[in-house]
């Protein structure tokens, strides 16, 4: 196949990119998308800051934009990010305790509901261990409702949108190690108790290595019975190429390993500006990671 979304169906995966629906009007960006990728992630419009900007009063028109471009092409669309500590909106930073656990539960339902049947994926909550090693929570005001606000996200994701994979996403997690080891153990915890959960995002953002336990770690996970998806790839370095093929091979190599999304289209459109850490050059032209990817999908 000659393009990633092609290669990746090949074995029943698909290939995705963050977008921004800002940029859709870029013809150089839209013609590189429609035509490369089969998923689509909204990298900011259905945030909590983006979606209900004032209590109880919600706006979807960039998060609908972004979906109206999926079905457009046919692409699925990843549901990012139901609840995360960063990019909440002004209203919801200041509550606590119960008022915010009823706003959490609102903006859950809410949102799922919206997108009911329109969702892959959804990022149910995004980026809640802690760094280091401790395998601990991340302290947060969400955090600091309860130990439970997780799977209580999930049981009201799930009412909400039945049909959606519900995933748990985070960074610092791509090999074996303390923080992994906590969200696996929450996983384990919540399938040994009924908790609805279906996947595990790994955002991938790495910097010019990949750890030698990847495919390792997302094969643990798979092993608890989720799907383990690749969910904000971008890698930095001149060992660009080589480690686009390695991550590539790891997934391709784990049957639950569902599809690969890279977080943006070119170098210019990446949050990591000056590392040119994505698979399109400025003017859209395709680098050599872009070749090492293709060609890794297209052995499988
Ligand atoms: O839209 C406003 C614009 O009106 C304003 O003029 C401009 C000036 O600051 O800001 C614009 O908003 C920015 C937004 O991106 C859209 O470009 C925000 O400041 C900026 O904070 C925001 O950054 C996003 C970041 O999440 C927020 O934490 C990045 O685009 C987005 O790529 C990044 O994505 C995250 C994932 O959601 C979770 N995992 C990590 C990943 C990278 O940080």
């Amino acid at each position: 196949a000659s393009t990633l979304g092609a290669a990746a169906a090949q074995s029943g995966r698909y290939f995705g990119t963050a977008v921004a629906a800002g940029k859709l009007g870029d013809s150089t960006y839209s013609t590189i998308l429609r035509r490369e990728f089969n998923s689509i992630t909204a990298e900011n419009e259905m945030k909590w800051d983006a979606t209900e900007p004032s209590r109880n009063s919600f706006n979807y028109g960039n998060g609908d934009r972004i979906a109206s471009q999926a079905r457009s092409q046919g692409a699925a669309l990843r549901g990012h990010a139901l609840l995360w500590h960063q990019q909440q909106p002004g209203w919801a930073q200041g509550l606590s305790g119960s008022d915010l656990r009823s706003a959490m539960m609102n903006h859950v339902t809410q949102v799922a509901t919206h997108y009911r049947g329109q969702i892959h994926s959804w990022d149910v909550v995004n980026e809640a261990f802690a760094d280091g090693n401790s395998g601990a929570r991340r302290d947060s005001n969400l955090q600091r409702t309860g130990n439970d606000w997780i799977e209580a996200a999930f049981r009201a994701a799930r009412s909400a949108d039945p049909t959606a994979k519900l995933c748990y996403n985070d960074y610092n997690t791509d090999g074996i190690n303390a923080k992994s080891t906590g969200i696996y153990n929450m996983v384990a915890d919540f399938k040994n108790r009924g908790v609805p959960i279906d996947c595990v995002g790994f955002q991938s953002h790495l910097s010019n290595s990949v750890p030698g336990d990847y495919q390792a770690n997302l094969q643990r996970f798979a092993a608890l019975g989720v799907d383990v998806q690749i969910t904000e790839l971008d890698i930095s370095g001149s060992n660009q190429a080589a480690v686009y093929a390695s991550v590539t091979r790891s997934c391709l190599a784990v049957p639950r390993c569902t599809g690969i999304t890279v977080w943006g289209i070119r170098d210019s459109d990446s949050w990591r500006q000056g590392e040119n850490p994505l698979l399109f050059d400025n003017n859209g032209n395709k680098k050599a990671a872009y070749n090492s990817v293709l060609d890794v999908l297209n052995s499988a």
